[in-house]
């Protein structure tokens, strides 16, 4: 079995460099913020995969459950040779379409993106192994930097799924759909992966789990910061948040200080001041409606084929084509 090829898009120096300036420009703002990138390190790419077995977290299951119900539809419809997915972790769920591009015998080629470089490399392996008749070719990076970089011949299928794009900003949410689009040729494809707009009480505890998976998650920022940048955060000083935003219709994800805190980040020659009580948002996870999702695929250049929901409809796969 051949190994994978792994290109490494992501500059040696990347966390002193990209993280410094993502922190010197949250921690500096008003009201603090920081990136949900920079949760994905070793430890917070296990914490993620931990997220998804909760049973507060419904988004893993219900998205495993619309690709078991349509991977073979997909796989018709799209005659992909080649999967692309991006921000792909451990790629657990992406194995129902690849074992349908193989059942349709159209599977040639398998691309990974993630800026994970732990969760790349042994999900890379693992589907090497698992698809041998394939080429597999994982790239670690950025998918707002580096997607014309990556390889892949038509016809592609582009899968990104887990309702990543939810972690965007709505302009970056726009911007990252045009260049996805600009990546394709007329006629291929996107699998794209959204949680829905739902009660209040189910979306925050899917953000705040009851063993706290997710508070570690989230705290795991902070290690990241102390550990890259120097930083001084004492973990524990800061309690984990989730929280419904009706009006923007997205979760945040918050940490607020216990105490007043003041952090030094020697790297940024920065010392940072917190109030008791002060939020930091890490991330948000904008939750969709179909009207919205057909919008903005359509402002970005692609045309809704189909929309898929689990029963309950809680959680949407849309499969578009570049127009
Ligand atoms: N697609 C998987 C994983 C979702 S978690 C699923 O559906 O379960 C989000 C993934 O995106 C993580 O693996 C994380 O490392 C990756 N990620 C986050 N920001 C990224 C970025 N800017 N560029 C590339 N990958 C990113
Ligand atoms: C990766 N992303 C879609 C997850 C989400 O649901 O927004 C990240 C996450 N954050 C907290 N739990 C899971």
């Amino acid at each position: 079995m051949p190994d994978p090829r792994i290109d490494i898009h992501l500059q040696p120096d990347h966390a002193a460099t990209a993280l410094a300036a993502d922190a010197r420009t949250g921690l500096t703002s008003s009201p603090k913020t920081l990136p949900p990138k920079w949760f994905y390190d070793a430890r917070g790419s296990e914490l993620f995969e931990e997220i998804t077995t909760l049973d507060e977290y419904y988004p893993t299951r219900c998205e495993r459950a619309i690709l078991r119900a349509r991977a073979a539809d997909i796989a018709t419809t799209t005659g992909a040779n080649t999967l692309v997915e991006l921000g792909s972790g451990s790629s657990e769920k992406t194995r129902l379409l690849l074992d349908a591009l193989r059942e349709a015998g159209t599977l040639e080629q398998i691309v990974t993106l993630d800026v994970s470089e732990t969760a790349l490399r042994a999900a890379a392996a693992d589907l090497a192994a698992e698809y041998p008749a394939a080429r597999v070719e994982g790239a670690v990076g950025d998918f707002t930097e580096h997607l014309p970089l990556l390889p892949g011949d038509p016809t592609r299928l582009v899968a990104f799924l887990g309702g990543t794009i939810g972690n965007f900003l709505p302009a970056e949410r726009d911007l990252f759909l045009r260049t996805v689009r600009d990546m394709l040729k007329p006629g291929e494809w996107l699998l794209l992966g959204t949680d829905l707009v739902k009660d209040r009480a189910t979306l925050e505890a899917a953000y705040d789990d009851a063993r706290g998976v997710t508070a570690e998650f989230n705290r795991n920022v902070l290690h990241v910061l102390n550990r890259e940048l120097g930083a001084t955060f004492d973990t524990d000083a800061f309690a984990h948040g989730s929280h419904w935003d009706e009006e923007h219709e997205w979760v945040e994800m918050r940490l607020r200080a216990l105490s007043a805190q003041t952090v030094r980040v020697p790297a940024l020659d920065l010392t940072v001041e917190f109030a008791e009580g002060e939020q930091m948002r890490t991330e948000i996870s904008a939750k969709f409606r179909r009207d919205g999702v057909e919008r903005e695929l359509g402002a970005a250049g692609f045309a809704l084929s189909q929309w898929w929901t689990d029963p309950e409809g809680r959680y949407a796969l849309s499969l578009a084509h570049a127009e």
